[in-house]
C-alpha cells in the first residue's frame, strides 16, 4: 500500500500541502485532478522523496520516504513519469530503459536487454530500440519514458501529466498505452488533466484544491450531483475544463 499521512510542506511561507491523507491499493488506479498550482506534483515528488516533508509521513509498502535507509526501497517499488520527456539525449531508448535495472537491481544485461525490447515492443516501439531521443516525437519519447519505468517493474507507476506536452494525436497514442497498463492491474497514481480519460480507467478520483484534499470518491461518484459535484469547487473546475 501506498500511504499519505496528513502530509504538510511548504515552500517557505507558502503552504502547498496542507494535511494531506490518501491511500492507494495494489491494483487501483487513483487519478488526482485539481486546478494549476493546487500541489499535484509537489505531492509527486513528496512520495518520490525529492521533497522534505515538513510534517506527517508518507510510505511505500512501509518503507518511509523521509528515512534516509528506506529512501532507496520506497523509490524501486514506485516508477515516475514526468510530463516533460527527462530521457538521456546521449543514449539509445533500449539503453535508457536498461540503464537503471543494470545498475541499481543488477540484472544481467542480456536480460535487461531482452526485457527492455520486449517492453518498447508492447508500446508499439520495438523497431526503434536503437533510435536517440532526438530522432523520436513526443509520444515516441513518452513511451520510451513509460517503459524506462516499468522496467524497474515498480509496484506503483506515479504518472505526472504524462501528456501535457503533447499534440491530439500524441496524446492518444500514450493514453492507449496507459489504458492498457491499467487494464493489466497495474497500480497508477495518474496526475492528469485528461478528465474523460480519467473517468473511464480510474477506480477512484481525489481533487486537491490549495493544498488539501477536498474529495476522495469513486470514479463514478465523483461525476455524481450528490456526489463530488456537489462541491462547487469540483464542479467550477469540471465545466472549466469542458469548456476549454
Ligand atoms: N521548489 C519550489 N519552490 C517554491 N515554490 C514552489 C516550488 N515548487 C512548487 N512551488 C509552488 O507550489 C505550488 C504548487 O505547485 P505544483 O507544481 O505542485 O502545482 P501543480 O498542481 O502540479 O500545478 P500544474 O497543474 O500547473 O502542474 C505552486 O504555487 C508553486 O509555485
Ligand atoms: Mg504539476
Amino acid at each position: 500500500m501506498l500511504k499519505v499521512e496528513n502530509v504538510k510542506k511548504a515552500f517557505g511561507d507558502v503552504i502547498v500541502l496542507d494535511g494531506v491523507n490518501l491511500t492507494v491499493s495494489p491494483g487501483e488506479v487513483v487519478s488526482i485532478l485539481g486546478s494549476s498550482g493546487s500541489g499535484k506534483s509537489t505531492l509527486i515528488r513528496c512520495i518520490n522523496g525529492l521533497e522534505k516533508l515538513n510534517d506527517g509521513r508518507i510510505t511505500v509498502d512501509d518503507f518511509d520516504v523521509s528515512k534516509p535507509r528506506d529512501l532507496a526501497e520506497a523509490r524501486k517499488r514506485s516508477g515516475t513519469v514526468f510530463q516533460l520527456f527527462n530521457l538521456y539525449p546521449h543514449m539509445t531508448a533500449l539503453q535508457n530503459i536498461t540503464l537503471a535495472p543494470v545498475e541499481v537491481l543488477k540484472r544481467p544485461k542480456a536480460e535487461a536487454e531482452a526485457e527492455g525490447r520486449a517492453l518498447l515492443a508492447s508500446v508499439g516501439l520495438g523497431d526503434r530500440a536503437d533510435a536517440y531521443p532526438s530522432q523520436l516525437s513526443g509520444g515516441q519519447r513518452q513511451r520510451v519514458g513509460i517503459c524506462r519505468a516499468l522496467a524497474m517493474k515498480p509496484r506503483y507507476l506515479l504518472l505526472d501529466e504524462v501528456t501535457s506536452a503533447l499534440d491530439p494525436e500524441m496524446t492518444a497514442e500514450v493514453l492507449a498505452i496507459l489504458a492498457k497498463l491499467a487494464t493489466d492491474g497495474t497500480t497508477m497514481l495518474f496526475v492528469t488533466h485528461e478528465i474523460e480519460f480519467a473517468r473511464q480507467i480510474s477506480d477512484r478520483i481525489v481533487f486537491l484544491e490549495k493544498g488539501k484534499l477536498l474529495v476522495d470518491l469513486p470514479a463514478e461518484q465523483f461525476f455524481a450531483p450528490d456526489g463530488g459535484l456537489a462541491q462547487p469547487r469540483v464542479a467550477q473546475f469540471l465545466s472549466k475544463m469542458r469548456k476549454d
